[in-house]
C-alpha cells in the first residue's frame, strides 16, 4: 500500500499590526521548516512593528503590502496572491482586522485579498484581554467563524500590556500544529476515542516501583492525530514527561488498576479503544506501607498478574446511548521476531479485530516507529508500513482505524 504525504500547502501569511508580529518571523521560518511556501503579505500597521526585510529574507519571496503593487503582470496582486496560494493564514489578526473582515472591507491589499479569495482563511488573533472580551470582538469573531473562517486561539499567557489572560497570539509551533491539523481529513466527525498510553508503575513500596521505559509518545500522537481527524478524545495516560495534545481530555494514572478504572469509567461512551499503553504485566502481590529496609539477605518480591484491560474490553457490553457490544478494540504488540505470525496470534487470543505490532527494536523512547498492521486478514493479509515518525504513523493509523471502523460509514 502507498501512502502519500499531503501536499505541500503554499501559505499566503498576513501580518497584521500588534505587536506578536514579531513572532511571525518564527513562524514564517517554522512553515518554511516544515516544507511550505510561504508568501507574506503585510498590512501597513503591521511594518510599524516589523520591517518587510525579515520577512523577505526568512520567506525567500517578495514582501507585499500595497494595492497598486506593480510586480504582477496583470497588476491585481490581491488576485494574483489568492491564485498562487492554497491557504491564508492571518497572524497576528489584531480586532480592528477582525471588525474590518466582518464588514467585508476592502481598503488595503490584504483585506482586499480576503475579500477576493478562492482559498481557506485562518485567522490567529492577537490583542490585550479587554480588547479579546469586548461584546464587539466577540461578535466579531462569532460572525467570522459563522462565515467559515477558522480561528485558532488566542491563547492565555503574559501579555505585551502587562495584563495575564486571553488575547495572546497561540505561540508559532502551536500555529504551526493547528494549520497541520486543520488540513486533516476528518475522517473520525462524531465518534468518540479511549487510548490508553504511558507506562505504568506497580508500588513496591512508598518509594520504588516496577515499571518500563515506554515513554508514551505513541499514544500521544494517536490521540493527537484522531482530535484532529475529528473525534473526540480521552486519553487514559500513565506517568509520562509529555504534553497534553491540544484539543484532548487526558485522565492522568499510576498503575494498571487505576488504569483499569479509568477505562471502565469512560468506555461505555467510547465507538473506538486504543490500548497503546505498556501495562505492567505483574505487579507486587502486597504493596508494603513503610520503605522496605535493605538487609543482606537479599529481597524477592511476589508478583501476580494484572489485568488485561484490553483483553477485557473487546468482551464489554457498552451501556451507552445507542450503543451495544465491545467499542472496535485496536491492541499494540511489541513482537522482535516472526512479527505476522506473533501478531496474528494475540490478535486473535485478545478477540480484537486490529492488532498493530511494533518491531520491538524500534518502538520505546524512539520519535520514530515501524508497524505492521494484522486484521481479520491473519498473518497473510498483514500490511507492513514503513518506518516514519510518530505523528505521520498515527495519521496513517487514523486513516486505517477510521476505515475498518464500521459505525463511521467512512469511504476510503
Ligand atoms: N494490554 C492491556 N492490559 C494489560 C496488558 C496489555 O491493555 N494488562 C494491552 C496493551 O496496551 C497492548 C497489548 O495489550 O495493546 C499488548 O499485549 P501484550 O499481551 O502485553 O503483548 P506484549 O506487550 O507484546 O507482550 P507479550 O508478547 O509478552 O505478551
Amino acid at each position: 500500500m502507498e501512502y502519500t504525504v499531503k501536499p505541500t500547502h503554499r501559505v499566503l501569511l498576513g501580518i497584521t499590526g500588534g505587536i506578536a508580529a514579531y513572532k511571525s518571523a518564527e513562524l514564517t521560518r517554522l512553515l518554511i521548516k516544515s516544507g511550505r511556501e510561504v508568501t507574506v503579505a503585510m498590512t501597513a500597521a503591521a511594518r510599524e512593528f516589523v520591517g518587510s526585510a525579515t520577512f523577505q529574507a526568512l520567506s525567500g519571496h517578495p514582501v507585499y503590502s500595497d494595492l497598486w503593487d506593480a510586480r504582477p503582470a496583470n497588476g491585481m496582486a490581491h488576485i494574483e496572491l489568492t491564485r498562487s496560494n492554497d491557504v491564508m493564514l492571518i497572524a497576528p489578526a489584531s480586532a480592528d482586522f477582525l471588525a474590518r473582515l466582518v464588514h467585508g472591507r476592502s481598503d488595503d491589499l490584504l483585506s482586499t485579498t480576503v475579500l477576493a479569495r478562492t482559498i481557506p482563511l485562518i485567522v490567529a488573533p492577537a490583542m490585550n484581554l479587554q480588547m479579546w472580551q469586548n461584546p464587539a470582538t466577540q461578535r466579531n469573531v462569532a460572525t467570522l467563524k459563522a462565515d467559515g473562517v477558522h480561528v485558532i486561539g488566542p491563547g492565555t499567557g503574559d501579555q505585551a500590556c502587562g495584563e495575564i489572560g486571553d488575547g495572546r497570539m497561540l505561540e508559532p509551533a502551536e500555529i504551526l500544529a493547528a494549520l497541520d491539523a486543520w488540513a486533516q481529513p476528518k475522517v473520525l466527525t462524531g465518534t468518540r476515542v479511549l487510548i490508553t498510553a504511558g507506562p505504568t508503575q506497580e508500588a513496591i513500596d512508598p518509594v520504588r516501583v516496577i515499571t518500563n521505559h515506554s515513554s508514551g509518545k505513541m499514544g500521544y500522537a494517536l490521540a493527537q492525530a484522531c482530535a484532529d481527524a475529528g473525534a473526540q478524545v480521552t486519553l487514559v495516560s500513565g506517568p509520562t514527561h509529555l504534553p497534553t495534545p491540544f484539543a484532548v481530555n487526558r485522565v492522568n494514572v499510576t498503575s494498571a488498576a487505576q488504569m483499569l478504572a479509568a477505562v471502565e469509567a469512560e468506555v461505555d461512551e467510547a465507538d473506538i479503544f486504543i490500548a497503546v499503553a505498556a501495562v505492567a504485566d505483574y505487579r507486587p502481590t502486597t504493596h508494603a506501607e513503610q520503605k522496605i529496609k535493605k538487609t543482606d539477605a537479599g529481597l524477592t518480591v511476589n508478583l501476580e498478574p494484572t489485568v488485561d484491560i484490553l483483553a477485557k474490553i473487546a468482551k464489554y457490553q457498552r451501556k451507552g446511548r445507542g450503543k451495544s457490544g465491545p467499542p472496535f478494540c485496536v491492541g499494540f504488540a511489541a513482537e522482535s521476531e516472526k512479527v505476522e505470525q506473533y501478531g496474528a496470534e494475540k490478535r486473535a487470543r485478545k478477540g480484537i479485530p486490529l492488532l498493530i505490532a511494533n518491531h520491538a527494536q524500534s518502538a520505546f523512547g524512539a520519535d520514530e516507529n515501524r508497524v505492521t498492521l494484522i486484521d481479520e486478514r491473519g498473518a497473510e493479509g498483514a500490511t507492513r508500513l514503513p518506518r516514519m515518525g510518530k505523528l505521520a504513523l498515527a495519521r496513517v493509523l487514523v486513516h486505517e482505524i477510521g476505515k475498518r471502523q464500521a459505525t463511521v460509514g467512512y469511504v476510503a
